[in-house]
């Protein structure tokens, strides 16, 4: 082989395009984080590490009471601020651990023989101070932690009942949480737990008390399972994770693994290689059932590398319990979590494929021009499709492709978590079609969606799907309050979901003549009749995108007037006008 042909295999070769756990993450639309000190920044490969990694810190110790907190009156943020400093001078989003827990708080406090009511007013003030003084700058808080005991009870804390804040059962965690909401309404509010990662006792103490919590409106947003684990998490448990990891998305709360090692037995810092082999599998297992969910948000793992971990100091005999060993060589365990990143299957919501203008469910039609929410798997960022020399639009975009029975679909841009396709004219007389996602050869699974004749939505200025219309005057110009449309004048109406128009063509860019026709069709603007002089595709206009050419009647009202057009008995939906004259 010619050295040429050795450095293009080198170049187009997968370990030439290695990726981070943070650049897989942001393919599946997770952060992935790690707990860390400070005082370690200045070690370069910790550093270094930490950065090309991670997407997401938490404080492992900072941001607990004894740290934030030393006296009544005195907060002391300086370390924690600069693990913010060190998140934002990289771009990571910062975690915030934890505001009530019944380990590391000060003796002052645990000490000063304070009364219910001073107690409340105590956390009170501390949730108020430190979440005000983060806020804008931590995305989510472990609002408690560790409030129950292994068997589902409650834990006798000096937060509950030693002596507690004066409110009895889980009245304290909730009223923990609505005053967190209070101190930063945009802060996602998480209660966090050990041994809650399968479905038993405690799991189930904790999602009775969220689906309290979420059934009265009490402000929790997620759940995080710490997933310390150690090698007898099997794959019947890992089955169990899966489950419960469902349970709590299905309530509408967001999933974060905060806290994950997995420790073995050492001897000299070294594990036996069954151990390790086992590692691996857990890794994997845990990364693989959080994927499944969209729901599932975060993989934190507890510490940067098994140089520092906590293991050691808490379970004596073990350790190695990270993904990074103690020179920050990746570890097996760390390939076990790319594994898992780069071959998890894509999950998609058939509830999530939607008009591109109206945004309507409920179904697809011929030619609509769709987006697709939810893939859970593909480009971090936006790439938008080029059309080829022929004008048509491509089938496959960034790895990316949406089939509907089987047929690629032409798309306009794909993003993990949104792709916008367009719904093969195919599908016409179909009472359903089957669509799939596949990103980097990887099938999702496969929904079923109804396929209806015609559902037309109208484009919109803010492309929120209602308020102004996307209309222009035929001049071009966007009709508005600075430019109102004449009573008589034509305007440019453009909607999709038109249905099957002669010809339409999947993917085609419309150059010129025959434009796509379609027939049956009649508008209302302010409640009455307007003429349609045109309605089709346009020069322009991808197969599937329409335009409406109509007359602002005279007997128009004048001001924000409800537009509304009808194809084949279909009306657009409400709530798109046009500022007439
Ligand atoms: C641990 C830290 O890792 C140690 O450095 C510290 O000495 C004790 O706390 N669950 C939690 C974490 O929520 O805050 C704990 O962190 C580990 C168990």
């Amino acid at each position: 082989m010619s050295r040429k042909w050795l450095l293009l295999l080198l170049l187009g070769s997968p370990w030439m395009k290695a990726q981070t756990l943070k650049e897989w993450g942001a393919m599946r639309r997770i952060l992935i984080g790690a707990a860390v000190d400070p005082s370690r920044f200045s070690e370069a490969a910790y550093a270094s590490t930490l950065r090309a990694e991670f997407s997401k810190v938490t404080p492992e110790n900072l941001m607990k009471w004894d740290a934030l907190h030393p006296g009544i009156n005195t907060y002391n943020y300086a370390p924690a601020d600069s693990i913010v400093t060190f998140a934002t001078q990289n771009s990571m989003q910062v975690r915030g651990h934890t505001l009530v827990w019944h380990s590391q708080n000060p003796a002052w406090l645990t000490g000063g023989g304070f009364t219910p009511t001073q107690l409340s007013g105590l956390l009170q003030d501390h949730i108020n101070n430190v979440v005000g003084h983060y806020a804008g700058k931590v995305y989510a808080w472990d609002v408690v932690n560790e409030a129950f005991n292994d068997d589902g009870t409650l834990r006798a804390t000096i937060w509950s009942t030693q002596p507690g804040i004066g409110l009895t059962g889980t009245g304290y965690i909730e009223q923990a949480f609505r005053w967190a909401r209070a101190a930063d309404p945009n802060a996602l509010l998480f209660y966090n737990d050990y041994s809650i990662e399968t479905v038993g006792a405690k799991s189930n103490a904790v999602f009775q008390m969220v689906q309290d919590f979420k059934a009265r409106g009490v402000p929790i947003d997620g759940i995080g399972l710490q997933t310390h684990l150690s090698v007898g998490f099997n794959s019947g448990a890992i089955t169990s994770l899966e489950n419960n990891i469902k349970r709590f998305a299905d309530l509408g709360l967001q999933v974060h693994i905060t806290e994950l090692d997995v420790r073995l037995p050492v001897s000299g810092g070294v594990a036996t290689p069954a151990d390790v082999t086992a590692q691996e599998a857990i890794y994997e297992g845990v990364v693989r059932a959080c994927l499944k969910y969209p729901l599932c948000t975060a993989i934190q793992v507890w510490g940067v590398t098994d140089k520092y971990s906590w293991i050691p100091g808490a379970f004596p005999g073990f350790g190695s319990g990270l993904p990074f060993d103690a020179n920050y060589a990746r570890k097996s365990a760390y390939t076990s979590m790319i594994t898992a990143l780069s071959t998890a299957p894509p999950i998609i919501n058939g509830t999530g494929l939607v008009n591109a203008a109206s945004y309507a469910a409920g179904g697809v039609s011929p030619g609509e021009i769709a987006v697709f929410f939810t893939p859970s798997f593909g480009p971090a960022s936006l790439v938008a499709a080029i059309v080829d020399s022929n004008f048509k639009l491509p089938t496959t975009l960034a790895e990316s492709r949406v089939l509907f029975d089987g047929t690629p679909a032409p798309l306009l841009y794909s993003l993990a978590g949104q792709v916008s396709a367009i719904v093969p004219f195919g599908v016409a007389g179909k009472a359903s079609t089957q669509v799939q996602y596949q990103y980097k050869g990887i099938s999702s699974n496969t929904v079923t969606v109804p396929v209806v004749a015609v559902k037309p939505g109208l484009f919109t200025l803010n492309a929120s799907g209602s308020g102004p219309g996307a209309i222009l005057d035929a001049s071009y110009k966007p009709i508005g309050a600075d430019n109102p449309a004449a009573k008589g004048s034509v305007v440019l109406v453009f909607l999709t979901g038109g249905g099957k128009t002669d010809p339409g063509i999947d993917g085609q860019v419309s150059t010129g003549l025959p434009l796509p026709s379609l027939t049956n069709v009649s508008a209302r603007i302010g409640g009455v009749t307007a003429d349609v002089l045109y309605a089709g595709g346009a020069v322009g206009l991808v197969h599937g995108g329409i335009q409406f050419n109509v007359r602002v009647p005279e007997a128009a009202p004048s001001g924000d007037q409800p537009i509304i057009v009808t194809i084949g008995g279909q009306q657009s939906k409400s709530g798109v006008t046009l500022r007439v004259q």
